[in-house]
């Protein structure tokens, strides 16, 4: 399965700070935003990576994360001159993907909790063996501001809205999606909503309408974060902060989860760490490095 991360859009809720800084590069805590979204990546066993980003803010996002190797990835990027809508995503990513299965994450979604990366590999195994696509609901107090599922009284998704006035439920689609290898194809089929947008919802009411469109609730041990408001970005912030220090373990450490999942070596998060200088976070890689090598021995 191959991965995209939408990173572009104007960030106008944040302006002035996304004036010259693209909202997914801003820090979040210790790490900049989109280190978030690619470890969700590379949890679910992801490798082959397209970054999608503004013309503007693409050299940024190289120089931070090159070509993906130093994690054992491989991340190419692609451009998406207007925010046209989510869904723009698989016209853009139709070459990359190649009609293959793929999952896209927003660049500027947040996911952290207890059995994430079994519950992202499963969804991974579900698309490989039955095709569909595969959403995620969290329940939010403000369902209005989202993709909102209605199930059924048996918890089986019969419908989604964008952003209801009513929302009939307050369970959020969030901003992880897997398909199957028809997304590029589906997506082609779409027309703009009326604000002028290929919509996320409306590629994935179409696999609802042939019935293959399965979503899983997050539920309470997961927490999935805003950063579309300035407290938002806040309170993200301050939750990272709070869970690394009480536990001494990151969030969304890139070394650590592709040294976990083999893509790399101890001696390469090493060399990473010594490349990045005296921050904690290097700090924090040395510690990963060691316990790891001290494991092995
Ligand atoms: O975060 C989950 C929500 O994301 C879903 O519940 C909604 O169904 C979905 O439409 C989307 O809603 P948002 O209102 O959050 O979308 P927004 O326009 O803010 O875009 C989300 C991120 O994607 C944001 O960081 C900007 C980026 N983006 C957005 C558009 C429309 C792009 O990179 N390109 C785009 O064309």
């Amino acid at each position: 399965m191959k991965g995209i991360v939408l990173a572009g859009g104007a960030g106008s809720r944040l302006h002035p700070i996304t004036q010259a800084v693209s909202k997914q590069l801003l820090p979040v805590y210790d790490k900049p935003m989109v280190y978030y979204p690619l470890s969700v990546l590379m949890l679910a066993g992801i490798r082959e990576i397209l970054l999608i980003t503004t013309p503007h803010d693409r050299p940024q996002f190289e120089r931070l994360l090159g070509d993906g190797g130093q994690w054992g990835c491989e991340i190419e990027y692609a451009e998406q001159p207007s925010p046209d809508g989510l869904a723009q995503a698989f016209l853009i990513g139709a070459e990359f993907l190649d009609g293959q299965p793929s999952a896209l994450v927003l660049g500027d979604n947040i996911f952290y909790g207890h059995g994430l990366g079994g519950e992202l590999q499963q969804s991974v195994a579900r698309i490989d063996e039955a095709g569909g696509c595969v959403l995620f609901g969290y329940r939010v107090a403000d369902p209005e501001r989202y993709g909102v599922a209605v199930i059924d009284a048996d918890g089986v998704l019969v419908d989604i809205e964008e952003k209801p006035e009513k929302p009939r439920s307050n369970l959020a689609i969030t901003g992880l999606y897997f398909y199957d290898g028809r997304a590029s194809e589906f997506a082609a089929g779409l027309r703009p909503s009326p604000r002028g947008e290929l919509e996320i919802t409306d590629l994935n009411r179409r696999y609802l309408a042939e019935g293959t469109a399965e979503l899983v609730d997050l539920g309470r041990g997961t927490a999935w974060l805003d950063t579309g408001t300035h407290e938002s970005l806040l309170d993200a912030a301050h939750f990272v902060q709070v869970l690394q220090n009480r536990q001494g373990i990151a969030i969304a450490c890139l070394e650590e989860v592709a040294l976990h999942r083999g893509y790399i070596d101890a001696d390469r998060v090493l060399e990473i760490a010594d490349g990045m200088g005296r921050s904690t976070y290097a700090d924090y890689l040395r510690k990963v490095a060691d316990a790891h090598l001290g494991g092995e021995s």
